[in-house]
């Protein structure tokens, strides 16, 4: 070989060096000198309303179902499903529902309950046979909080005074008195309530600068002079990106009467055409991520507005509805919102609840859109069968993360390419249990490419790593009736610990949960 050839060869040899260690510059910092906030356990919530059959032919089969092993006509498996996933709130009964609803409707005796048509959402006919009473009892078996959704769109202030006595005083008057006619002795005390549900469209397509004065007087007749029951009131919110709206909420509301505002985003293509659930193409998916990752952006931005007229944090951010939005399966009810879940829902689910622990000083509740048959469940029914989606699974692998105290993260992160448009591959967050335990959850959105990651833990000791992961072959896999074990959490055993580094090597579309003791 002449010098020529020598130098040519040894400069493509470097070359290819430098793009190798290029492609493996992840890394990440876990700054635990800097924890301060508690990820609240309220971030796992779920979302539980009268739309297809999430509650009817979903939740509930009825007390009289002979095939379906049920609680005073709550699936058993399903209970069974959500108390493991340790669910934080579940919000009831809406929704754009929660706005047409009038809770009277659903107690006393089944068969006096008037029937309803259920107008935004396919029409249907529903006869209340799942009321007040269901749905409480129901979040007591599953240990969920309860959160209820108030009606002020058609309703009344009377009305929603009368449902806050009915489930949570314990005085004599005739609200107590009605529920312990109707067999409840002791109030549920139920502290969460949703003062309207997306006021800027089904809502009432009320303009912000109306909302808040409609808020303001439902808000004080909720309670007494200083809310000495601490309810906590939760404004509604934003669509996405609509920052007048917190802005003038937040000027508008005097501090002492809101304890929460919502936010609600989905992750959908186009509405016109937001294209299938399964058969999607790395385009779709890409577009998905965008949307989903946007959340973070959406979350600084809400809570600059925040930090504005609340510098101590006291309103929390409640995103209480957020998900994937895609097209109904072919051949079911338009109005029912029924779509299967892939490992592009998990990549939703990881990135998403990353981001709600990263901002955990003001995000402290959210409510995945929905828990049962509608837009991104954790769980899909059949008759007498039951399944849990790549999205159950994820929520299950991060619920380590509850209560525990959130160790700030600083990451470098290769991008995931697709066409001319790059997101980041890597998506992180950290946190300390009250035993000391630290879990770290890893999220390699990237559609092809592993992902090589050094973690740093900056001076923390430990001395065995183990972990979890969820991933499979194709993106577009799910978990079907006939195959409800397709995807699975693993046992992660590749990640290297040595001193303060980590080495973690990520599969494509992947999510980890790592334990370090
Ligand atoms: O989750 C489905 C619907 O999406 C809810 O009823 C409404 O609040 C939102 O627009």
């Amino acid at each position: 070989m002449n010098n020529r050839k020598k130098i040519l060869s040894v400069t493509i040899l470097l070359v290819a060096v430098l793009q190798i260690s290029f492609a493996q510059q992840n890394s990440i910092a876990i700054n635990a000198q800097d924890a301060k906030y508690i990820i609240n356990k309220n971030i796992y919530g779920h979302f539980a309303e009268h739309l297809g059959s999430c509650i009817y032919n979903g939740f509930y089969v009825g007390d009289t179902s002979m095939t379906i092993p049920n609680t005073n006509g709550v699936r058993n498996d399903i209970i069974a499903a959500l108390k493991k996933l340790k669910v934080g709130t579940l919000r009831w009964p809406g929704g754009c529902f929660a706005d047409t609803y009038h809770w009277k409707d659903g107690i006393g005796p089944k068969n006096k309950r008037p029937a309803i048509v259920n107008k935004w959402w396919g029409n249907v006919t529903e006869d209340n046979s799942f009321g007040t009473h269901d749905f409480l009892n129901m979040c007591e078996q599953i240990e969920a909080e309860p959160y209820l959704a108030g009606n002020i769109g058609s309703g009344t202030v009377q009305e929603l005074i009368d449902w806050v006595q009915y489930v949570s005083s314990d005085n004599k008057n005739p609200m107590s008195d009605l529920r312990k006619t109707n067999g409840r002795e002791k109030p549920w005390n139920v502290k969460l309530w949703g003062v309207g549900n997306e006021a800027w469209g089904c809502g009432g397509n009320m303009v912000p600068e109306y909302y808040v004065n409609e808020y303001r007087k439902y808000a004080t007749f909720m309670t007494d002079w200083t809310n000495s029951d601490k309810i906590f009131r939760i404004a509604s919110g934003s669509n996405s990106a609509d920052y007048h709206w917190t802005e003038t909420v937040m000027k508008n509301i005097p501090s002492n009467m809101v304890e929460g505002v919502a936010l609600h985003h989905y992750s959908v293509i186009d509405w016109g055409a937001k294209g299938p659930s399964t058969s999607f193409n790395e385009q779709q998916y890409f577009t998905i991520m965008q949307r989903a990752l946007f959340m973070d952006s959406l979350v600084i931005k809400h809570c600059a507005i925040m930090d504005k007229y609340d510098p101590q944090k006291k309103v929390a951010l409640v995103v209480d509805e957020w998900g994937g939005w895609y097209d109904v399966e072919p051949g079911t009810n338009p109005g029912f919102l029924y779509q299967q879940n892939t490992m592009r829902d998990a990549m939703i689910a990881g990135v998403t609840l990353n981001i709600f622990h990263n901002h955990a000083d003001r995000v402290r509740m959210a409510n995945l859109a929905q828990a049962v048959n509608v837009l991104q469940s954790v769980i899909l029914t059949n008759k007498e069968k039951m399944i849990l989606t790549p999205t159950y699974h994820v929520m299950e692998m991060f619920n380590v993360h509850q209560n525990a105290t959130m160790l700030p993260v600083t990451i470098k992160t290769n991008d995931y390419v697709f066409e001319n448009k790059k997101l980041p591959a890597i998506s992180v967050s950290a946190s300390k249990d009250k035993d000391g335990v630290t879990h770290i959850s890893l999220v390699n959105i990237d559609a092809s490419k592993m992902q090589d990651i050094t973690i740093n833990v900056n001076g923390a000791k430990y001395s065995s790593v183990t972990g979890r992961v969820l991933t499979s072959k194709k993106l577009q896999d799910y978990n079907s009736f006939d195959n409800p074990l397709n995807i699975m959490p693993a046992v992660f055993n590749t990640a290297k610990l040595s001193a303060n580094n980590l080495q973690v090597k990520l599969p494509p579309f992947s999510v980890v949960v790592l334990t370090l003791n």
